[in-house]
């Protein structure tokens, strides 16, 4: 589902042999809430995303993701709140995982407003970037009904962890943030779905 008239704007191609393997990564995995006074690359930031929710392999039902979904109903999208992003810079973007390109939402930096949403976690401020992980339930409720809810938040989970491991393959830090005012937060970033997790990654 794209965004009429947005700007798109191209990542590189993810790579696909990092140096850490992935039992390195679940290994050395933790919550990281500090990071240094410098910006992400559309690199790190495209490989990031790639690992959330973009293209996998071709599959039995054609074109596979990063992260497994409940009957392949994929009800959950990806921003990517930017305060310090080399090239495309700050601002509000979704994440378009079949042309694993940015589409720009909004030219604002939104770090101070969405940190103030969330308890004035400061770590939001200081990280360079967010990913937002933003739910349409309807998607998943649409088959599954009313556990469609519990689908979505598991899937959410993967997600979740695909962004951990890859933020730890790449020297990045990165913490889950489920804390804040939902009602703020969807109000600042003005898209539909509901968010569920933001996961501000800086480098470490
Ligand atoms: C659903 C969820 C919500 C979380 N929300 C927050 C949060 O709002 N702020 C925060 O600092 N950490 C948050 N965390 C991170 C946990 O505090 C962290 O995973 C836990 O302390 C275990 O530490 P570890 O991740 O380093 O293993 C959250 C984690 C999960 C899974």
């Amino acid at each position: 589902m794209g965004t009429e008239g947005a700007i798109k704007i191209p990542l590189p191609r993810p790579v696909l042999k990092g140096r850490v393997s992935v039992e390195e990564a679940i290994y050395s995995r933790i919550s990281r809430r500090s990071f240094r006074d410098r910006g992400l690359t559309p690199a790190q930031a495209g490989q990031l995303l790639w690992a959330a929710g973009g293209p996998g392999a071709a599959g039995a039902a054609g074109v596979s993701r990063a992260a497994p979904s409940a009957g392949a109903t994929y009800p959950l999208e990806l921003y990517l709140a930017a305060g310090d992003l080399e090239g495309p810079g700050a601002g509000l973007y979704r994440y378009d995982f079949r042309a694993h390109a940015l589409e720009k939402l909004q030219q604002n930096d939104l770090r101070l407003a969405l940190a103030r949403a969330s308890l004035g976690q400061e770590m939001i401020v200081q990280a360079p970037v967010s990913v937002i992980i933003v739910a349409h339930y309807e998607r998943t409720t649409g088959r599954y009904g009313e556990r469609g809810y519990r689908y979505v938040h598991m899937e959410a989970g993967s997600v979740s962890e695909n962004i951990y491991l890859q933020a730890e393959a790449l020297g990045l830090a990165t913490v889950a943030v489920g804390a804040f005012d939902d009602v703020a937060v969807k109000k600042i970033l003005a898209v539909d779905g509901a968010p569920l997790l933001l996961m501000p990654v800086g480098i470490r």
